[in-house]
């Protein structure tokens, strides 16, 4: 999996990128990540990469030809999807994480300031993609939400394949509680069943557990999660209702 991440603050990266399962797929070659400065873009002596917006008002806005050019040098040759972090963008999820997994390489530009000329948005990117409804100060952390969330899916990245497909989402659920030694802390017990060796009981109540967890905190999650008629059943008994 490639990232190519445009930004005018590469530093920005360097401690997120150089410690955990990140630091280690990129030294196995898993995931290769490379960071863009787009003041090597700008062509005048000052490296200016912004300007006041026509029409007045606040802040600064990226000019379009910087990035065009940075964008157009990533493409040689390639056929990158190339994604604008925005809160205007699609709200990241992990059907998107993985679709964007999917494209195999990622050109994924940091606005900052006011964001970026409309022009680049209309014409020369794929996607935009947003962390949230709320507003950051700029794409370098929304584009490290991207990198982790999809490296994460690139095979070899997490230890165990069975994890990331067991993880809160991959199937549509909030994940099973986990409780670890000791087995009573300040007077509270991990639950009998964890401890019970019995497989299928075990497997019979995390599921359960993660129904019933999204059914109580994100019951819109249930509308498009795979369900078996037990699920249904069980479901229905806490109050759920079928759509
Ligand atoms: C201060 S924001 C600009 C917001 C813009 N003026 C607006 O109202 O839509 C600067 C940059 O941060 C990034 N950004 C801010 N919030 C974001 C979010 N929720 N998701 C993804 N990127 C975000 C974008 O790259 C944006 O260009």
């Amino acid at each position: 999996m490639r990232f190519d991440v445009i930004t005018i603050f590469p530093e920005y990266f360097e401690s997120p990128l150089e410690v955990g399962a990140l630091k280690k797929a990129r030294e196995r070659g898993l995931v290769e990540i490379n960071l863009v400065n787009l003041r090597d873009f700008a062509f005048d002596k000052h490296k200016m990469v912004d300007d006041r917006p026509f029409g007045g008002g606040e802040g600064m806005v990226f000019k379009p030809e910087p990035l065009y050019r940075a964008i157009t040098k990533l493409k040689e040759g390639k056929n990158p999807h190339v994604v604008y972090l925005s809160p205007q963008g699609r709200l990241l999820n992990q059907e998107i994480v993985r679709e964007l997994f999917e494209k195999g390489h990622l050109v994924l530009i940091c606005g900052r300031y006011e964001g970026i000329d409309e022009r680049i948005r209309e014409h020369f990117i794929d996607d935009e993609i947003s962390i949230g409804d709320y507003v950051v100060f700029g794409g370098e952390v929304a584009a490290l939400v991207v990198i982790e969330a999809v490296s994460r899916l690139v095979p070899g990245v997490v230890g165990k394949k069975d994890s990331v497909e067991k993880e809160t989402f991959s199937q549509g659920l909030l994940k099973y509680p986990q409780y670890t030694r000791p087995r009573e802390f300040m007077g509270y017990e991990v639950p009998e069943v964890l401890l019970s060796g019995d497989h299928a009981a075990i497997a019979r109540w995390r599921r359960q557990k993660s129904l019933e967890i999204t059914f109580r905190r994100r019951p819109d999650l249930l509308k498009k999660a795979p369900l078996s008629p037990e699920d249904k059943e069980f479901l229905k008994k806490l109050g759920w209702k079928e759509e």
